[in-house]
């Protein structure tokens, strides 16, 4: 039999996937040790292998095959774009893809302005401007802490995502419109699906028991 591998994203996610794994009795003690510097871990007895990229890389490792599985935010898998199948909602990692700003920005998106939009997820912003809302906009790709930006007046709006709110509350933005709902999602490789169907199908099988 051939090891089945799995690409998950670092950090909280990996965590949650680790304990939900752990309940449909798939272990990998390796992994937790915190101290290793190691990247990928094997569990032999069930021929399976798991290493931790970082999100945004886990639907590339997925579509070419070098990893069969991935789990990663439906942030991710929407902003890659890349040729995996998505096959699970795993429900944890809920949030929203939201447009905010100042609330005095509601106008402008209300008659269509050519508003500037700042996001870490640029693909995302204009499949949502673009071809849902028929509006022109300046996208401004930007790599982290997105709030800033129409604080200091870079953009009117952002694109971001929205999970308690409180970073939104806390700089005085708000949420102006929805894009879309968010959570981690379980890929696979379109040949793995197939050709390893029988052990994917037990596996999501037994992940839908504890979902
Ligand atoms: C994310 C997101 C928001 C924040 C939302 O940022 O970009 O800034 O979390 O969470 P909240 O609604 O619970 O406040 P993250 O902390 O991942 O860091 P980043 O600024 O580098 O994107």
């Amino acid at each position: 039999m051939r090891y089945l591998t799995f690409a998950l994203g670092k950090g909280r996610l990996a965590k949650q996937t680790l304990e939900l794994f752990e309940k449909i009795g798939i272990t990998c003690e390796e992994m937790k040790d915190k101290e290793s510097r190691k990247l990928i871990f094997v569990n032999e007895e069930l021929k399976l292998k798991f290493f931790l990229a970082k999100g945004p890389d886990v639907p590339t490792y997925v579509e070419y095959g070098a990893a069969d599985i991935g789990v990663a935010g439906k942030d991710t898998i929407l902003e890659e774009g890349r040729k995996v199948h998505e096959v699970l909602d795993l429900g944890y990692g809920k949030c929203r893809m939201c447009v905010c700003g100042d609330p005095s920005a509601t106008p402008l998106l209300r008659h269509h302005e050519l508003i500037r939009v700042a996001t870490k997820y640029p693909n995302i912003a204009k499949d949502y401007f673009y071809n849902m809302k028929h509006q022109t906009v300046e996208i401004i790709k930007l790599n982290g802490s997105i709030e800033l930006a129409p604080i200091v007046g870079l953009s009117e709006v952002i694109v971001d995502i929205v999970e308690t709110g409180s970073t939104l509350r806390e700089n005085g933005l708000e949420v102006l419109e929805e894009v879309c709902p968010l959570s981690a999602r379980m890929i696979v490789n379109p040949v793995s699906m197939r050709m390893e169907q029988e052990r994917i199908k037990d596996l999501l099988m037994k992940l839908r028991t504890q979902l």
